[in-house]
């Protein structure tokens, strides 16, 4: 008997274990609130003037994505409107006495780095992912100076779009990556979502969604290039372009593809547009190996059913639940992949049927971005993007901002993933062993 065919039935046996205990929670926790997103500035003074000259404007701000590391949390703010201050942040306790919120963002890495207009540094960062086992956080930079305020009109004196992996351990830029305009830009773009792809136990592979040019985007680190693939399931569907969400209905809604999500064998991407319902789904192996032929795309892209509502960002977890955003219900959803992998578990052919509302909230208002920390939660941002880009925009005096997290017992798709038996050698195979082995026990311990 191979090592390989006694790890899984351990897995099983371990999972059913598990299952049988779940604790999962129905409600979610507001860990931090904002009626307007307030940063930590280095005096008084300058914030004064900022708003004075508007290069800070307070309502502008809103929180997007979110990430997290050994316990701190970081969060975007896209320059979706003139006057943000700073595009990449963490989030900071406000100091004692202070008169505002009661959180604040830090500018991340610091202050020079959202410096508008000097290409080197961060112009519009909506999303980035940290890998857990290394601590490099991957940082996607749409780039672009002008028209920030209407995301719809094409870009004149623009920087271009670019990739820098950050080391949250050492506090050292690692590698940056500048895209060709021949894979991102001309005309509209505006990269959105990021899931990373391991190869011979590291992260080689970063998968973007072009939302506004309706592309999904690969840049290999190792060959230090990208390319792209177009399919029209990418683009906004028609009959999804108007969303309502608590009364309050956005109309023409233009954003493709956005919310992308990778299995964590890394075999398959899953990906939906905002104005659309549909989830489709690709394997891996043909986004790296096609080098940007779309006829390779559209020839092994599947549909694979359809979400109760559209939505924005996802997160797939290492136990085979896809979570996922619910624009109009204000809420999140799970598909809960294994129920519908049937007897064959093949997931060239599995259907999108078992989804469940994980939770709702009047106050989520546009669920934006999901993450899975180290403990089993799932956190997510509220952007309110409903009200934020209405006519009459955010109001000072309520709640508008929000970050969430629910216990949901799952864990990261990146999570340990330099132990994938299938990638390593027999010692990596007997260390894997070793783990499972220990994570039963542990559970069996901390469930008796
Ligand atoms: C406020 O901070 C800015 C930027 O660090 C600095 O240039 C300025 O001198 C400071 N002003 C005061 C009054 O401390
Ligand atoms: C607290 O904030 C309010 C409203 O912005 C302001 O009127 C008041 O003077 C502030 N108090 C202190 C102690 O800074
Ligand atoms: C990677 O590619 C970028 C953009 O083409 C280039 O500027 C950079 O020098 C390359 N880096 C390495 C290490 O080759
Ligand atoms: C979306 O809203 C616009 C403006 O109100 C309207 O003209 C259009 O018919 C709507 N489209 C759909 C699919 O409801
Ligand atoms: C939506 O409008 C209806 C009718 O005016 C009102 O009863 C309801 O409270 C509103 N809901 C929200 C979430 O504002």
């Amino acid at each position: 008997m191979k090592l390989a065919d006694l790890v899984l039935p351990v897995c099983v046996v371990c999972g059913a274990f598990a299952d049988g205990h779940g604790d999962e929670g129905t409600s979610a926790e507001i860990v931090y609130q904002w009626n307007i997103v307030e940063y930590e500035w280095p005096n008084d003074t300058l914030k004064q003037q900022e708003i004075e000259n508007k290069a800070y404007i307070p309502q502008n701000s809103a929180i997007n994505g979110i990430k997290l590391y050994k316990g701190k949390v970081y969060v975007t703010v896209p320059r979706l409107k003139p006057g943000v201050p700073s595009t990449l942040n963490v989030i900071i306790k406000a100091p004692a006495g202070s008169n505002g919120s009661s959180h604040l963002l830090r500018p991340f890495p610091n202050w020079e780095m959202q410096k508008l207009g000097n290409c080197e540094a961060l112009q519009r960062v909506q999303s980035m992912e940290i890998d857990p086992n290394t601590g490099y956080m991957w940082i996607v930079d749409t780039g672009y100076i002008s028209k920030m305020e209407d995301v719809d009109v094409q870009p004149v004196d623009s920087c271009p779009a670019k990739i820098i992996i950050y080391d949250l351990n050492t506090n050292q830029e690692v590698n940056r990556y500048v895209f060709p305009r021949m894979v991102i830009g001309f005309g509209l773009f505006y990269l959105n979502d990021i899931v990373l792809g391991y190869s011979e136990n590291v992260a080689r592979y970063a998968f973007l969604s072009d939302t506004l040019d309706y592309k999904l985007v690969v840049y290999d680190y190792k060959e230090n290039t990208s390319y792209a693939y177009s399919h029209s399931n990418m683009r906004a569907d028609e009959q999804y372009i108007n969303i309502t969400i608590s009364n309050l209905t956005l109309t023409g809604i233009i954003t493709g593809i956005n919310g992308i999500a990778m299995s964590p064998d890394f075999k398959y991407i899953y990906y939906s547009s905002v104005a659309g319902v549909g989830l489709h789904q690709i394997e891996t192996s043909v986004l790296t190996s096609a080098n940007g032929n779309s006829a390779a795309f559209a020839a092994a892209v599947r549909t694979i059913g359809e979400k109760v509502s559209p939505g924005d960002g996802m997160a797939y977890g290492a136990k085979n639940n896809l979570y996922y955003s619910a624009l109009g219900p204000n809420a999140i959803f799970k598909w809960d992949i294994s129920k519908d992998l049937g007897s064959s578990g093949d997931f060239n052919a599995v259907p999108l049927i078992s989804q469940s509302e994980l939770v709702s909230d009047p106050r989520m208002q546009w669920v934006d971005t999901l993450a899975l920390d180290d403990n089993g939660y799932l956190w997510f941002t509220t952007s309110r993007l409903n009200k934020f880009f209405s006519s009459e925009g955010i109001v000072h005096h309520e709640p508008n901002f929000f970050i969430w997290k629910i216990f949901v017992d799952d864990v990261h798709y990146l999570k340990g993933r330099q132990d994938v038996p299938t990638l390593g050698s027999q010692k990596t195979l007997a260390s894997c062993f070793a783990l499972i082995i220990c994570a039963c026990l542990q559970r069996f311990l901390t469930l008796t």
